[in-house]
Formats: structure tokens, C-alpha cells, sequence
């Protein structure tokens, strides 16, 4: 008789017993019911028994989903839910009527609903749309939401094939490529149209996507497609033709061809709650990065990017996220070296990123559990531990490693990494392994990499080194804002701000510029943080990386007229990078208004964002 496993998943963020079971292949037959707000349908998985005779129960990961009945092999099945545990959900049990052996197949399938509690769908009225005549609705499931759409294994430890038929009157939009058959634009009388997506590269449920709305598309290259709504259509279209098929030339010269087909972009509704999720073939992406100025492409960079870190090669558990982020920053960075042809670019963004590296870690304190590469998660909610230190941290780490063997070196080791991992995923201890093995050979190189100090980078909480990063770009911004900080010490007779101060400069030197006035000892006094907002025109731009950050500045000062502007933008972005810290600042100018200001926006946010920033709300009252 076989034991019991009792090797644990590693993945401590599931309920699902997927050391017993492996799903292969996921089929989604879904409807949208834009008038109740939820999807219906069936959803069966083509399991694989990874243990002898040894389990008669497949258990799924399920949270806030209406379950309405199971067949297991064509048969109905005893079925039921466990009591809820969170954040992770109510785990759905599944009986078998016996134990199947190593590598059977067990097909299950559960017709279910959508519920109100849904947290990874967020649907929009028509008057929360742009153009105001249809719904839209959208998920968002990393990092543990797709169970809150169906119940699955949801773990990046596990990857299957999907197949996607769903029924919409508007056009859809998934995570797979689209059939040629597809509609292209709503249904005249308002009915059901079927649309087929099919995804055979095997991904993680958290790369499960769908939105649908009345959304058009445009070409913005060989291989890619800008979806959004028709009245934004031709501004999207600007902002990302330039680049898109320039940052996939340079993704495949640093790792391999890409494997996904196709590589687009839909641009959603303000209250998408990221910058970017990179769903496989459709990146989904906040309308701030069309700042008319086409300064936050790399956003895009950064979604492609997971095409190798990620969505290829994935993360185990949350808790190795860096795995995927920080690579996924490191490869950003590095085509953007490439597009513009010098390494002071991916600099210029590591400095950026240090800033808000050095934030992050602020916010949670120096000695947090969050603040280390490697973090233990058990029991808690991977959503709580979100922060800028798995991208700042992690990259750092992948520039420490690549300044001390060489870049020549390194680059080596890039392909071979995503070789060895491509269709699977791995933790913190297989990608130390898998360097030291592809090194082992050369004795030089060796004798380097056992300079570094494993422990201290997993587990030490807080700052990594600082490198010594290349300065070109923001010396700049540095100088007029040691400039600033000394003519709010004293007046001074040779500086008067004057809007030539920042003539031809990007708004990403603007952006450092305004972290370096944040970080001033003494806040700016209130007529001076007036004077800089209308010399340089900082309140009013289409950029909000510029006029988030001023606000920030304003508020600091302690000046109220600013809060019109604040309120305004917490009402038309639903961004988290933009809102959380925008409403951290407002508590403490005026906690009044925060909470008013959140009252009324809270119906526009998604879900995830409305529960971070009442958190945020109740944490500091
Ligand atoms: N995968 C993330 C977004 C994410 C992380 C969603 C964790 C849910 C849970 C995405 O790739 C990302 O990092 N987006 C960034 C963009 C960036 C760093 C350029 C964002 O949203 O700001
Ligand atoms: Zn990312």
C-alpha cells in the first residue's frame, strides 16, 4: 500500500491538494451576464493523479463562487465546500470513488456562478465608461483571485493548456490567441456572441484573463494589436506604435524568440488597479500610461518582459516573487538600454526604482518580513505584501550578480536560465543552483559567485548595497533641486525658478527632480511649493508619474488649495501606485476629506484597491 505524501506544496498560498493532483488542461465555457453582474457556465480540468493510489479527493482552491453541481468522468459527484479560511477561501472538496494510480486522467466537471463577492472581476455601468453606451467588465487575478472566478489549483505550481468559449453581446478579450471567427464589434440587438480563445503554452490560473466592453483595435506592429475604447483608440495607438515591436526585438536578443504568438496591449478603464498585468498575448494596462508624451511605454517593457520572467518561467509561490518581478525589472531595464542605446537608461530607471525601493521600505519599517527577498508567507495574503522591494530588491540582486562576473558572462547564463526553466517553475534555491551548475566549470567565474553571501540577500530584511549607478540623466535634476533646497533655506540673489530650469528635460528627470525635493529635510513652505507647481506647470499635466508626485510635495507643505486637485485626480484614477499614497498624504493634510473623498469614489475602485486603501483608512485613524 502507498504512504501518505507527506511532503508539504511548497506553495503555502493554496488549498488545493495539487501534491496529489496536477491539472493539464483548463476549459472555460462562460457567459457574461452584464445585467446581474456575474459569469456563468462550466469549467472542467483535466487532471493528472501525480501519486499512486493514494488520493480519492481532489481538493480546489474556491472562494466566493457558486458551485451548482460536479460530474467527475461523466458522473455526478459527491462534493463539498469547507468552511471558509482567509484570505485563501473555502476549499471545494471533490470525492472519488476510488484512488486512481499514478498518471490517470480524471476529468472534472463543475457548473458554477460568479457571485457579488467576486473579488478578481470588477464590472462598470455604461456611465463609468468613457464614452457612456455599454458596459464593461474586466478580471484581475494575480496573485490569488482566479479562484474567486472558478475553482481551481490556484498556485503557480501549477501550469495547464486553457481553452476559452465565452459568450458576451460586447467583444471579448483573453489570455489566449483568439480564433479568426471572432466578432469584432458588439452585437447590433444587444444579444450573446460567441467568441474562442485557445492557450497552448501551459500557464498558472493567475494568467487567467478576460475583460469585455465596447472595445475596438488598431495595428501598433508586425505582431501586435492595441484593444481600448473607440474614442481612445487613435491616442493609444500613438503612444505604443513606436516601440512595442523595438522592445520585443530586444526581449528576444537577450533571451530567446518569443512564444506566445502574439504580443498586445489593451488599454482599460482609469480604474484598472496596476500599471500593467501581464496576461500572456494580451497585456492589460491603466489608461496613465497615454500621457501624450509617450514617457510610459516602459510599463510595456516591463508587462513584455514576463513573456520569459513569469509567464514562462514563473515564481513557485508568492513568497519567491522576486523571481518573477525582479528578473521581470531587470529585463525591462535592459531593453531599455538597448532601445536608446547606452546603459546611463537602465540607470536612470534603477534610480527611479531605488527611490521607491526606499520607500517601500519605509512604509513597512526596516526590520519587516516583507522587506526580505524571500519572505514567508504562510498564512498570510500575498496581496498585504505587495511592494516595490521584490521588483527593487530582486533586480538589485541580478545587478549585483551581473557587475560581479561581467555582463559577457551574465548574458550567457540570461538564455540558459529561461532554457532550463521554460514551462516551469522554481523557487530562490533552484535559481542559486541553477547559476552555481552552469558556471561550475569555469573556475574564474566560480570563484566570484562564491563571494556571494546567499543568506544575507534572501533573508536579511531591509537595504541591499546601494551600487554606484551612472548618474548622466539626473544630474540634471539633482542640481536644481539642491538649487530649490537652498533658496528655501535662504533667498538667493542667482536663482529665481523659471520654467526654462526644466526646457527640454523628460518628465522622467521631472520625476527625480520631485523625489528629490520629497526627500528635503524641511518640507517646502506653502509659497514655495505654489511657486514650483505653476513655474514648471507640475498641477495640471496628462502625465500623473509628474503631477502625483507634486501633489505629494503640495500636500507635505501643508497646503490646502491643493486638495481640489487631489480629490479630483483620486476620482478619475483607480491606479493603486497613484491612489494608495495619494490618500496616505491626504489623511494627514486633512483625514476629513480622505475618508469623504473614498465614500464617494469607492464604487469606481476595484475591489482589490477598495480594500487596500479602507485598510489603509482604518490603519492610520
Ligand atoms: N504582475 C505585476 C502586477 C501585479 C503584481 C498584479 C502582483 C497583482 C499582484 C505587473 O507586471 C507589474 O509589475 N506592474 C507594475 C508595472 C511596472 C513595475 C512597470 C505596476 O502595476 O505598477
Ligand atoms: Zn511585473
Amino acid at each position: 500500500m502507498a504512504t501518505a505524501t507527506i511532503n508539504r506544496p511548497r506553495d503555502p498560498n493554496t488549498l488545493s491538494n495539487y501534491n496529489n493532483w496536477r491539472t493539464l488542461h483548463t476549459s472555460t465555457t462562460l457567459e457574461i451576464l452584464f445585467d446581474q453582474q456575474k459569469l456563468q457556465g462550466i469549467v472542467s480540468h483535466d487532471l493528472q493523479a501525480i501519486t499512486d493510489g493514494e488520493s480519492d479527493e481532489i481538493i480546489l482552491d474556491s472562494s466566493h463562487v457558486l458551485v451548482r453541481s460536479i460530474l467527475a468522468e461523466g458522473k455526478p459527484a459527491k462534493w463539498e465546500t469547507a468552511k471558509r479560511l482567509e484570505p485563501y477561501g473555502s476549499a471545494l472538496k471533490i470525492k472519488l470513488d476510488r484512488k486512481p494510480k499514478l498518471n490517470e486522467r480524471i476529468d472534472i466537471q463543475i457548473e458554477l456562478e460568479t457571485t457579488e463577492s467576486c473579488t478578481a472581476l470588477q464590472w462598470l455601468t455604461p456611465a463609468q465608461t468613457s464614452n457612456r453606451k455599454h458596459p464593461y467588465m474586466f478580471s484581475q487575478c494575480q496573485a490569488i483571485h482566479a479562484r474567486s472566478i472558478f475553482p481551481c489549483q490556484d498556485t503557480p505550481d501549477v501550469k495547464a493548456t486553457f481553452d476559452f468559449s465565452i459568450k458576451s453581446p460586447l467583444p471579448v478579450i483573453a489570455s489566449g490567441l483568439g480564433a479568426k471567427e471572432n466578432p469584432t464589434s458588439p452585437s447590433a440587438d444587444g444579444s450573446s456572441q460567441l467568441y474562442k480563445f485557445h492557450q497552448r503554452v501551459p500557464i498558472p490560473a493567475y494568467l487567467f484573463a478576460i475583460a469585455s466592453g465596447d472595445i475596438a483595435t488598431a495595428s501598433i506592429g508586425p505582431r501586435s494589436t492595441v484593444a481600448t475604447g473607440p474614442d481612445e483608440l487613435k491616442d493609444c495607438t500613438w503612444e505604443l506604435e513606436e516601440s512595442t515591436e523595438k522592445f520585443l526585438q530586444a526581449g528576444e536578443s537577450l533571451v530567446y524568440p518569443y512564444a506566445w504568438g502574439e504580443y498586445n496591449v489593451l488599454v482599460l478603464p482609469p480604474s484598472f488597479p496596476y500599471g500593467g498585468m501581464e496576461n500572456p498575448v494580451y497585456t492589460f494596462a491603466t489608461p496613465t500610461i497615454i500621457s501624450g508624451d509617450r514617457e510610459n511605454v516602459d510599463v510595456i517593457a516591463h508587462e513584455l518582459s514576463h513573456s520569459w520572467s513569469g509567464n514562462l518561467v514563473s515564481n513557485a509561490s508568492w513568497e519567491h516573487f522576486w523571481l518573477n518581478e525582479g528578473w521581470t525589472t531587470y529585463l525591462e531595464r535592459r531593453i531599455q538600454s538597448i532601445v536608446h542605446g547606452g546603459d546611463q537608461w537602465r540607470d536612470f530607471s534603477a534610480i527611479i526604482g531605488w527611490q521607491a525601493l526606499a520607500d517601500s521600505i519605509k512604509n513597512f519599517g526596516e526590520e519587516h518580513e516583507f522587506t526580505k527577498l524571500v519572505i514567508d508567507l504562510k498564512g498570510k495574503d500575498p496581496d498585504d505584501a505587495f511592494s516595490s522591494i521584490p521588483y527593487e530588491k530582486g533586480f538589485n540582486f541580478l545587478y549585483y550578480i551581473e557587475k560581479l562576473i561581467g555582463k559577457e558572462e551574465f548574458d550567457k547564463f540570461i538564455p540558459h536560465y529561461f532554457e532550463t526553466w521554460r514551462g516551469k517553475s522554481l523557487d530562490s534555491y533552484d535559481f542559486k543552483t541553477t547559476l552555481l551548475d552552469f558556471f561550475k566549470s569555469d573556475e574564474k567565474v566560480s570563484a566570484e559567485l562564491a563571494k556571494i553571501d546567499w543568506d544575507t540577500w534572501f533573508y536579511k530584511p531591509g537595504f541591499p548595497p546601494k551600487p554606484n549607478f551612472d548618474t548622466t540623466l539626473v544630474d540634471v535634476a539633482y542640481r536644481l533641486a539642491d538649487k530649490w533646497e537652498e533658496f528655501t533655506k535662504e533667498p538667493n540673489p542667482d536663482f529665481g525658478p523659471n520654467k526654462l530650469d526644466i526646457d527640454g528635460w523628460t518628465a522622467n528627470q521631472v520625476v527625480v527632480f520631485l523625489e528629490r525635493v520629497m526627500a528635503f529635510k524641511t518640507a517646502l513652505p506653502v509659497p514655495h511649493a505654489h511657486q514650483l507647481g505653476s513655474v514648471y506647470n507640475l498641477k495640471d499635466t496628462r502625465n500623473v508619474e509628474v503631477s502625483a508626485r507634486y501633489y505629494q510635495i503640495a500636500m507635505a507643505s501643508g497646503d490646502q488649495s491643493i486638495k481640489d486637485f487631489v480629490v479630483k485626480l483620486l476620482g478619475q484614477v483607480g491606479r493603486m501606485k497613484f491612489v494608495r499614497p495619494l490618500y496616505r498624504g491626504l489623511m494627514k493634510l486633512d483625514y476629513e476629506t480622505a475618508v469623504e473623498t473614498f465614500e464617494k469614489n469607492k464604487d469606481f475602485y476595484h475591489p482589490i484597491c477598495r480594500g487596500m486603501v479602507a485598510k489603509d483608512l482604518l490603519g492610520s485613524k
